[in-house]
């Protein structure tokens, strides 16, 4: 007999994109290049920039070791609401909460929120969608996200937003991401106000603004945060992951209603005191010299020249795949169907989206993920923060792999 476990715990499913690292280190180590799309990571092409990496080494030198107040040290608060200022967000220091990164922070808001024993327990969540959003409502309630499709863009409907909130008196909290994670969507301001205007209706039920790519949006299309047009409901996201290449760091922060942030402080302070000083004290330095978002808009333009160079690449690679051009993140999320129900050059049947990203590991050494990890079947995920020369090499193997499918049937 074993010692019983959670059965919601059971539930879970492994984080897919850190199963797909696993499987392209294990390549690399193996020998030979990879073509690796699948991770959502900056470092070491787009490292953490210089000045982080100066202040947290001194704050070392400086014994800036010891605990920091639960909810974030004092001097990185005060950054992070003049930072928000920049994003039209107006959050006092009582409304902030630092944790060890974005995903812990997601958690910790929803633990926050959902309660498994009220009425209003359920998450909705829009799909595709990342990875967390599934897992963290099964973890905390043992019932998995209400999912809301998004249309052919990978963009929410109001109105169908609408109808569900009517419908189902059972949703807590409704989770948004822009720009997005897996699709590169950017939400722009008329459909947030639309959004907004929709979750207004429904004063009890909170938004959980995952903002952590805020920085990373091409086309001029800017970021509008949730939190500046729905502030009494929004908690948003943010973090050094991805906006500074820091995922290894571990800082995330909660920006929110006051109220719950105080639950939501009480919860940091039980489950990991606080955050590492060091990094604290680097991001802080680092918010006040980048008032201008200079550096950050820096990483933004190296990132948009990969965009390009991937789409470039892509088009001839991929001609009968269907996509819409990213406009933020560093994901690329096309429509590969026509690729599916082909026969490999030695007879194997190409039927799932997992099977094509097999063949393209196998055959083209191309790593990326199936869109079904993402609730989107038939897609494929490319995270293209890699060097411009994975992009070219990697799409030229990936087209050669696909010409050599064969059609069972004709293309529709
Ligand atoms: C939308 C989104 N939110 C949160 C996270 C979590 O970031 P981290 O794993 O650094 O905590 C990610 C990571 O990929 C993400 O894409």
């Amino acid at each position: 007999m074993s010692v019983p476990h959670s059965q919601w715990a059971q539930k879970l499913k492994p984080s897919p994109t850190l199963q797909i690292k696993a499987v392209a280190d294990a390549m690399r180590s193996a020998g030979g290049e990879v073509f690796d799309f699948g991770i959502g990571e900056m470092n070491p092409e787009i490292p953490l920039p210089a000045s982080i990496k100066e202040a947290i080494t001194e704050a070392f030198k400086e014994d800036a070791t010891h605990y920091s107040p639960a909810g974030g040290d004092p001097e990185l608060v005060e950054a992070i609401v003049e930072d928000l200022r920049r994003f039209q967000l107006d959050y006092s220091r009582e409304q902030i909460v630092i944790c060890p990164g974005p995903k812990d922070a997601i958690f910790k808001a929803a633990l926050a929120l959902l309660n498994p024993s009220a009425k209003r327990h359920r998450l909705v969540m829009l799909a595709p969608g990342y990875e967390s959003f599934e897992n963290i409502p099964m973890l905390l309630t043992g019932k998995p996200p209400i999912l809301l499709e998004t249309d052919a863009q990978f963009l929410p409907d109001p109105t169908r937003l609408a109808d569900l909130l009517k419908q189902d008196p059972t949703i807590a909290a409704v989770v948004l991401n822009s720009p997005n994670n897996p699709t590169g969507a950017v939400y722009e301001r008329p459909l947030l106000e639309q959004l907004a205007e929709v979750l207004a209706h429904h004063p009890d039920v909170a938004v959980l603004s995952d903002e952590v790519y805020r920085t990373l949006y091409y086309d001029n299309v800017p970021h509008t945060s949730m939190g500046s047009l729905l502030p009494e409901q929004t908690f948003v996201v943010g973090g050094m992951s991805k906006e500074v290449s820091g995922t290894g760091l571990r800082l995330g922060f909660v920006a929110g209603p006051q109220e719950v942030m105080k639950t939501l402080e009480n919860i940091q302070g039980n489950a990991s005191s606080c955050v590492n000083l060091p990094t604290q004290k680097g991001y802080a330095r680092f918010l006040r010299e980048d008032a201008n978002l200079q550096v950050r808009h820096q990483i933004r333009e190296g990132l948009c020249r990969r965009r390009d160079c991937l789409l470039e690449h892509f088009a001839e690679a991929a001609p009968d795949a269907l996509w819409h051009t990213p406009r933020g993140a560093f994901y690329f999320f096309p429509d590969m169907h026509a690729y599916l129900g082909c026969r490999t050059a030695d007879g194997q049947l190409v039927e799932t989206d997992h099977d094509l990203a097999r063949y393209l590991l196998q055959t083209a050494r191309v790593v990326a993920t199936p869109g079904s990890l993402f609730q989107r079947p038939g897609h494929l995920r490319f995270a293209y923060a890699v060097p411009l020369e994975t992009i070219k090499g990697g799409m030229a193997h990936l087209g050669t792999a696909l010409a050599k499918l064969t059609r069972t049937q004709p293309l529709q």
